[in-house]
């Protein structure tokens, strides 16, 4: 029926072009400091990605006056916790949807520590199914050691209120029992691109670039 309406010319204009638009998302995945915003800010730099921190989103939607969510956000933030995905979900949808629409020609996404348990991963696939292409993960590994100093530094500075060491053990505990499976899971389906992220952000970058060079 479209086909006839369309004929089989426009039909085929309209499968690439809805193909094109279709958001290709990496997602970007690490322990917490382990430097996914830095990486995402020089990959914005270079290439025409888009990045959407769902830490930074919920640090906003916690901040927004009249926000429902503002006090539970904020309870999670500090003990570690992983926000119920239909809020996270629903803020990084509109991202999306409010980026495409101000330039159809963003359609490439690094969702920066999303999903993060199986709670968002579910809700991911809930509601995005088949509406994005999700092309791989990217995984910033370093120790935890690492990743605790570089936060405890950050936080002289960040004004985080997860900045601490109280918080930060929770938010490694976080990371090890409810992201490390996620990670394993797209693991299980050659889905990982692993960096070692505990070197210095060039040589880092480097590693990043390749990566997107080869198959972004
Ligand atoms: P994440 O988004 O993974 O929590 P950030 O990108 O915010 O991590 O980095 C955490 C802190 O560590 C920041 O203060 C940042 O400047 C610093 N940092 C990031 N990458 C590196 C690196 N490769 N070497 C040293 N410090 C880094
Ligand atoms: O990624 P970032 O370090 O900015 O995340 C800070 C906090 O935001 C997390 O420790 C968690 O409490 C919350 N968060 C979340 N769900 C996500 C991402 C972040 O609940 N998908
Ligand atoms: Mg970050």
């Amino acid at each position: 029926m479209l086909g006839r309406l369309l004929g089989n010319a426009s039909q085929s204009l309209l499968k690439r072009v809805s193909h094109i638009m279709k958001p290709k998302v990496i997602f970007v995945l690490g322990g917490p400091g382990a430097g996914k915003g830095t990486q995402c800010s020089k990959i914005v730099e270079a290439y025409n990605y888009t990045h959407l921190s769902a830490g930074d989103l919920l640090r906003a939607e916690r901040g927004r006056e009249g926000s429902e969510f503002g006090q539970l956000i904020d309870n999670y933030i500090k003990e570690g916790k992983i926000v119920p995905v239909e809020i996270t979900i629903s803020l990084l949808r509109q991202s999306m949807v409010e980026t495409m629409t101000k330039d159809q020609t963003k359609s490439y996404f690094l969702i920066d520590g999303f999903p993060r348990n199986e709670d968002n991963l579910q809700g991911w696939n809930r509601v995005m199914d088949g509406k994005a292409d999700v092309k791989f993960v990217l995984f910033f590994d370093c120790s935890n050691e690492v990743c605790i100093d570089r936060c405890l530094e950050r936080g002289k500075s960040s004004g985080r209120t997860d900045d601490n060491r109280e918080s930060l053990e929770k938010r490694i505990q976080t990371y090890l029992n409810s992201t490390r499976p996620i990670i394993e899971q797209y693991q299980k389906h050659g889905k990982v691109r692993t960096i070692d992220a505990s070197r210095s952000v060039d040589e880092v970058f480097a590693d990043v670039k390749a990566i997107l060079d080869k198959e972004a």
